[in-house]
């Protein structure tokens, strides 16, 4: 079983992130830290306790992290996952167990480096802000980890030919939280940056971005399946006995989720269901396509720059206008040099 430490900022597809790493026979998962982002930090660990407590794995230990971004003021996403950061939902049990008062990426060291060298996996789901101390306070961890998976960033640019959904316009105006930047780059560009630039770790790091998740679309097919169980979605043997509590919460999960993308983005077929494909990277590579070197078959590697200047915060004039802070640029490097994997599709 692969052993994953989870870092999120838990909201809705965050959400289906947890269940996919805590319910899957692949995985050992060793921990949760959280990080504000979607919601402030109170909200997105209370979140994780109570996804936890739904699923019924509530021993796994959750420890909250950094609750802003390294140098600037923390940003939310209210438009799309609602004050609490998971609303749209009369589910979602009250967790029993407390968070741990440990420091968050002490302990993720900790444990990370409990389990055999080259074995665990870091998966990052928010903002990158813890995972920039544990790099500035435990660099070690670099060598020993299997690898990062990072949901984040926007490449835009026809960097994968499937249908991407228009967000922001064409070409390089990808976006999600601006016309630029994808949200978890954007809430801290200074700590994305930190960690696409370590070269020791960047050859370890898959990053999912919005070009590869907007091709995993959680159709009202999907919704339906997930609602009544993959068997019976489409049969006329679909009644509500069949649904049990966990399948009633994750479906109001999605549904609200489906409903602000519809709402804010246009997106009629469905909301992309971006943090659980940073999860099935690390254990399910066979789902994902990489494009390879030419001559030597390699899988193609890329640099990840960070746009750290530029407008940042809550005002109209940084979300709406030109500012490209939290945009990521992504360059294919010449054979032979190591740097980022990126998928391009899925299988
Ligand atoms: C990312 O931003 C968050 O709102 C989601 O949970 C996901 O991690 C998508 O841009
Ligand atoms: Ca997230």
């Amino acid at each position: 079983r692969t052993p994953i430490w989870l870092d999120c900022d838990t909201g809705h597809d965050d959400a289906f992130a947890i269940l996919l790493a805590a319910r899957s026979r692949d995985v050992n998962l060793l921990g949760i830290s959280t990080v504000y982002g979607n919601a402030p930090l109170a909200k997105t660990t209370y979140n994780t306790r109570a996804i936890l407590k739904a699923i019924g794995r509530e021993e796994i230990p959750v420890y909250a992290g950094a609750s802003k971004p390294l140098q600037r003021e923390a940003a939310h996403a209210p438009d799309i996952h609602g004050a609490s950061g998971l609303d749209g939902t009369q589910s979602l049990p009250q967790p029993t167990a407390p968070a741990r008062l440990e420091d968050a990426v002490d302990e993720m060291h900790r444990m990370l480096r409990a389990e055999p060298a080259g074995t665990a996996w870091l998966v990052a789901v928010g903002a990158l802000t813890n995972v920039a101390v544990l790099l500035e306070r435990h660099p070690d961890i670099v060598n020993y980890l299997a690898g990062l998976s990072v949901m984040g960033g926007a490449i835009g640019g026809g960097f994968s030919d499937a249908p991407m959904g228009t967000i922001h316009g064409e070409g390089e105006r990808f976006g999600n939280h601006t016309p630029y930047a994808e949200f978890n780059i954007y809430c801290d560009p200074e700590a994305a940056h930190a960690v696409f630039s370590n070269p020791a770790l960047a050859r370890k790091t898959i990053l999912i971005p919005l070009d590869l998740t907007h091709q995993f679309i959680a159709t009202s097919e999907v919704q339906m399946g997930l609602l009544f169980g993959q068997a019976k979605a489409g049969k006329a043997e679909r009644t509500m006995d069949s649904v049990t509590p966990v399948r009633r919460l994750f479906f109001e999960i999605l549904t609200f989720f489906a409903k602000t993308y519809s709402d804010v983005f246009g997106l009629k077929a469905g909301p992309p269901t971006h943090d659980p494909l940073a999860v099935a990277a690390t254990f399910r590579p066979d789902l994902f396509v990489y494009s390879k070197q030419t001559n030597d078959g390699q899988d193609e590697r890329f640099s990840v720059e960070v746009v750290t200047e530029g407008e940042h915060g809550a005002s109209d004039e940084a979300r709406g206008g030109n500012s490209q802070c939290g945009r990521t640029i992504v360059r294919s490097l010449p054979q032979g040099e190591f740097g980022v994997t990126i998928p391009r599709s899925l299988d």
